[in-house]
């Protein structure tokens, strides 16, 4: 169970009213998820991933944004043993990054998983159009059989490619958008492939949807009550190098739900004790427009002295600091975490006054840049 180290008064009706709005909405779908998964394709997804073990090297996983930062968070901060190793691609428009990714994966046995709601999204498709072309060199037409899409059930470029060529597919729900997808099929996968276990997820997650709502409820009441106050700035800070990503799964999760409207508190990030030596001389003294939010994983004794003494030091230092404990760093505490945090931003941003679930400002570069390119 998800521990705080606050307490905070709770408008019930409004919060009631919110969860209710929430669980209606059309993109409200991921709430639901963790109690209600289709065990047809959760079974589906295990076969692949054993297929994928027995023949393949490397996985290449290409997306970006929902359809690629949270299954990078849990994979890196758990990594799992696995037969086969996730490489990424598609997240950037890097020509270094993307002959890089090719050159790893050399003549190694591969197989992809593209992943792309939409199925337009020009950074996994220039990515996509690069490893097919290494992928039919090495297998010719049985390169079909080693391609995996998730995405869109009925529409999208990339659908109609798949079933145009017998891709096996996977589908993004319609009621889920990208960043709160990571109990889907777009992070089971590749999760599964990677060797967490996808059974203890969900089961984490699924336990978080009784039991976190409360203290959710209490970290959005905080936020909401910071930002009013002109706090501005929230600084997700782990002691845990390895969970950089989950951390970056954070920024985008909260930044693209919370940020429209001129709303929205800045979410940033902090990895410590590294950081302890460089921003942290701006968390104890700069400008005091930020709280600090940590994740104190359950690690070892070092570094939980550490992160009392940090906590002691910016609370001196005028700093609201809020604590989140998973109650493990396994995948159980990982399915609290994502639940948790999916349901504080979706109640957060509703405080706001703002829809958690579009990105209009996402969606207007994605245009500009189609107009761009001319479409292609
Ligand atoms: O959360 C979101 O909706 C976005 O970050 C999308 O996941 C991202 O833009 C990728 O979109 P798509 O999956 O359609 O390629």
């Amino acid at each position: 169970m998800i521990k705080t180290n606050f307490n905070v008064e709770i408008d019930e009706k409004r919060i009631a009213q919110i969860l209710a709005e929430i669980e209606k909405d059309k993109m409200g779908g991921w709430m639901k998820l963790p109690r209600q998964y289709d065990m047809g394709e959760f079974v589906k997804i295990k076969e692949v991933a054993k297929k994928i073990n027995e023949d393949s090297e490397y996985l290449v996983c290409i997306g970006i944004g929902g359809s690629y930062l949270g299954h990078r968070a849990i994979i890196e901060a758990l990594r799992p043993k696995s037969e086969t190793k996730i490489i990424y691609a598609g997240n950037s428009l890097s020509r270094k990054e993307l002959e890089g990714a090719l050159e790893e994966v050399g003549d190694a046995d591969f197989s992809i998983n593209v992943i792309s709601k939409s199925g337009t999204t020009l950074e996994p498709a220039i990515a996509f159009e690069a490893f097919k072309k290494k992928l039919f060199e090495k297998y010719g037409e049985a390169a079909k059989n080693r391609i995996y899409a998730t995405t869109d059930a009925k529409s999208g470029a990339l659908h109609d490619e798949a079933v145009e060529n017998g891709y096996i597919r996977f589908v993004v729900p319609d009621d889920i958008g990208g960043r709160y997808s990571v109990l889907t099929a777009v992070g089971l996968l590749p999760m599964a492939v990677a060797g967490v276990d996808i059974d203890k997820l969900l089961e984490g997650a699924a336990e978080a949807s009784g039991s976190a709502v409360k203290p959710a409820t209490e970290y959005a009441t905080m936020r909401y009550n910071l930002g009013i106050k002109d706090y501005d700035t929230e600084v997700f800070a782990s002691f845990e190098p390895a969970t950089m990503y989950f951390n970056e799964w954070l920024k985008q999760l909260f930044g693209e739900s919370e940020g429209k409207n001129k709303q929205g508190i800045f979410p940033a990030s902090v990895i410590y004790s590294t950081d302890l030596h460089s921003m942290g001389q701006f968390m104890q003294d700069g400008r005091r427009n930020l709280f600090e939010t940590i994740i104190d994983y359950p690690t070892d004794e070092i570094n939980t002295k550490v992160v009392q003494a940090v906590k002691i030091a910016h609370m001196q230092g005028g700093i609201p600091v809020l604590t989140i404990t998973p109650s493990s760093y396994d995948e159980k505490g990982f399915g609290e975490l994502v639940y948790f945090f999916e349901l504080s931003c979706a109640i957060s941003a509703k405080l706001f006054g703002v829809n958690p679930f579009d990105q209009p400002g996402v969606e207007a570069y994605k245009n500009e840049l189609k107009r761009l390119m001319g479409e292609k």
